[in-house]
């Protein structure tokens, strides 16, 4: 079953080009977004939130995070980003003018399908975005988009990851198309963009033996911090998340501008720090921010690892290593620069000669709160 590959994991990495165009395919109809899934919802119901509110546990909060970028950005809707565990212990604000996205690779996490009964409860809309089919938490929600990533058998997530992120940016693509907060032009350039991701995954993927290569020289360290700014952040907590799970390595994800404020007193001679570098072509001054956190962790003995794209030329003289990822916008980025940090996880565990598909102490579907 694991078709030639060393593990379950390794096998649905490579799946995950896949994952996200089986995600997409007949969901884009010349150009615009069609999800007739969220028909059940009603006419109008969707132009009449006022919120979303984005629930998960691990690797699908991360997801999570990027459905909110994208969300606000291109919906214009204000997003929250809740743990389940954490919602309906707080006497959460939300009404029927609410939108609860609960996220769910499983569809059975309890902490996750009790945060969506109570947003019934509540009187919220919910929608589910799902990766197997006829899971409760789908059939607990109001409507379910779900992902076409095929079953996920090792314990930490991949390719369901990628095919929720495709999944939240059609949605968000969707809703802006309802609320007509993007232009047809702007909207249809975009679903462009996204079609395009499969077959530059499928290039990054290319690099597994560099990072295995990297990995192996790893087997020592003791811990790894994970710097990202704006989509790099999630992608960066994401980074960390795997190689705890996996490698069982004490490693933390910070926003990159964060590091003033704290982190940066972590720092001593060799130190591993992956870096997410935003590209040099967005708008934003992000790229530069990125590249002086990296000067100033590398002057103080930091070993960097940068992931950054093709031809940044300005992180060369600061990295140990770079991993270079094709061109895109910034949403679409952390689609491409997520792969090389699970393969690093992946192959460091290996190298350690742990077991990649079921880490210790994990289940791959938490079925108690
Ligand atoms: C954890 C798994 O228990 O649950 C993670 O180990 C996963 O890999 C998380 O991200 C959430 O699971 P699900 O099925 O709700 O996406």
């Amino acid at each position: 079953e694991k078709g030639g590959w060393s593990s379950f994991m390794a096998k649905e990495i490579s799946e995950e080009p896949e994952a996200i165009s089986k995600t997409l395919l007949g969901r884009i109809v010349d150009g615009a977004v069609r999800l007739s899934e969220l028909d059940v919802l009603g006419e109008g119901a969707l132009a009449n939130i006022d919120r979303v509110v984005i629930l998960g546990c691990g690797t699908a909060s991360y997801s999570g995070m990027l459905g909110k970028y994208a969300i606000e950005k291109w919906a214009r809707i204000p997003v929250d980003v809740e743990l389940s565990h954490e919602f309906r212990y707080r006497d959460p604000v939300i009404n029927d003018r609410t939108l609860v996205v609960s996220i769910s690779q499983s569809g059975e996490t309890m902490d996750t399908l009790m945060a969506v009964k109570y947003a019934v409860a509540a009187g919220a809309k919910t929608l589910s975005i799902c990766n197997t089919q006829g899971a409760t938490i789908a059939r607990e929600s109001d409507a379910a988009i779900y992902t076409h990533a095929g079953p996920e058998v090792a314990v930490a997530s991949t390719k369901a990851f990628v095919a929720q992120v495709a999944a939240l940016y059609l949605f968000g693509l969707h809703l802006a198309q309802v609320r007509g907060t993007l232009s047809p032009e702007e909207i249809s350039g975009l679903l462009g963009e996204l079609q395009a991701l499969p077959d530059q995954l499928a290039t990054v993927l290319e690099q597994h033996d560099a990072i295995t290569q990297l990995a192996g020289w790893m087997t020592d360290t003791r811990s790894v911090l994970f710097l990202g700014r704006h989509a790099g952040y999630p992608v960066a907590l994401e980074g960390a998340l795997k190689l705890k799970e996996l490698a069982y390595i004490h490693a933390e994800g910070f926003a990159a501008g964060e590091l003033k404020h704290g982190p940066i007193a972590l720092i001593e001679p060799g130190q591993p720090v992956f870096v997410i570098v935003p590209s040099p072509r967005a708008k934003d001054s992000l790229h530069k921010k990125v590249v002086s956190n990296i000067q100033e962790i590398r002057a103080r003995g930091a070993r960097i690892l940068a992931i950054a794209e093709q031809g940044d030329a300005a992180v060369l003289p600061y990295a140990d290593l770079v991993i270079p990822i094709p061109l895109a916008s910034t949403l679409f980025e952390p689609l491409l620069a997520v792969a090389p940090l699970q393969i690093f996880a992946m192959e460091l565990a290996a190298a350690k000669g742990l077991d990649v598909d079921q880490p210790r102490n994990l289940a791959k579907s938490v079925t108690v709160e």
